[in-house]
């Protein structure tokens, strides 16, 4: 058969076998893909987290929103762009996003205030109250150099917000940068993030109506310099990636699993798997996903920085599996 026939044909049982899975559920992206909402305009929504409530995946991120610029005087890659608030996108499948706005809004021309343009709002998650009937939302907030390192807070009445700033706080005096929040089976919740300049993590369990850090917290992965951290729960384990300290920069993830979320973990070694799996696809992972009413069945949501010009980072989606605690993540 001739080269060209022969690769024809192997196109066509491609997308036949793909067509055939019956997949209504979207759980790929491929590295560097600019999504699109309903509407047509990129999804703009960086270092994500979803929140699922009643049916509806709720997407949040960070707007990044016009010129990137390089700090000057740091001995790090720090780049900045505008900070431009929450972005809130929702969708039901998982594939088509519908812009439900900003959810939490920016200010301009004030420096002093955590949500001034000029200030770092970044890594987002919500998480919704039982008992308070609230959207709590944390996120970092910080400056330029990012040594204020701090959890800022914000509540609404619903998903989509908007949602009215409450404050920022060093949980226990201690620098909060990239972080995350898990709201476990039984109704607690705990923010999870880099701290100690980045050196050393730190698990804090949340006040029950989630808007204030308690003084129960304990240290983990100590001077492993890790951060952007992604928690999931699966048969009574807990599974927390991370990646490395790069700035901008990809790196290699690891993960950590334990049996009680205050301790201890046990680190595992690199989740992602085959080439180029020692820089997480080129990507940094954000968040993984439980897919709804598909127990096991997850997606790990990665950030496709483009440093130089923040605004156009693009995302990367992959299928994350579980296997007698194991976690691989392919790049396919
Ligand atoms: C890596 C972090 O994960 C990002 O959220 C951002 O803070 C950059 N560092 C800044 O360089």
């Amino acid at each position: 058969m001739k080269l060209f026939s022969l690769i024809t044909l192997l196109i066509v049982i491609k997308t036949l076998a793909f067509a055939n899975t019956n997949r209504p559920i979207a759980d790929t992206v491929e590295h560097g893909t600019v999504l699109f909402d309903t509407d047509g305009n990129p999804i703009n929504a960086h270092g994500p987290g979803v929140m699922y409530h009643k049916g509806v995946y709720y997407l949040f991120g960070e707007i990044k929103n016009g010129k990137t610029w390089l700090v000057p005087g740091q001995n790090w890659e720090d780049y900045r762009v505008p900070a431009g608030g929450i972005s809130c996108y929702s969708s039901t499948d998982l594939k088509n996003w519908k812009y439900r706005g900003i959810a939490l809004k920016p200010v301009v021309n004030d420096p002093d205030n955590d949500l001034d343009t000029g200030r770092v709002i970044e890594r987002p998650k919500v998480i919704y109250n039982q008992h308070t009937k609230k959207f709590v939302m944390w996120m970092h907030i910080d400056k330029n150099d990012y040594n204020y390192s701090r959890g800022g807070v914000a509540t609404s009445d619903s998903p989509e917000g908007p949602y009215q700033y409450q404050g920022s706080i060093k949980p226990n005096d201690q620098m909060l940068r990239d972080m995350t929040l898990f709201k476990d089976e039984d109704g607690k919740a705990y923010l999870i993030y880099s701290s100690e300049d980045n050196n050393t993590m730190h698990v804090c369990l949340l006040s029950n109506d989630y808007l204030k850090p308690t003084t129960t917290y304990v240290r983990i992965l100590e001077n492993k310099k890790r951060e952007s951290p992604t928690i999931f729960k699966n048969k009574g384990k807990y599974y927390l990636i991370t990646s490395g300290c790069s700035g901008w920069s990809p790196n290699a993830a690891l993960y950590a699993v334990a049996d009680n979320i205050m301790g201890p973990w046990e680190e595992q070694g690199n989740p992602c798997k085959g080439p180029d799996s020692g820089v997480t696809f080129f990507s940094q992972g954000a968040f993984v996903l439980p897919v709804a009413d598909r127990p096991g069945k997850y997606i790990f949501m990665g950030d496709v920085w483009n440093k130089t010009d923040l605004e156009k980072s693009a995302y990367l989606w992959l299928p994350l599996s579980i296997n007698d605690g194991i976690i691989e993540v392919y790049y396919p």
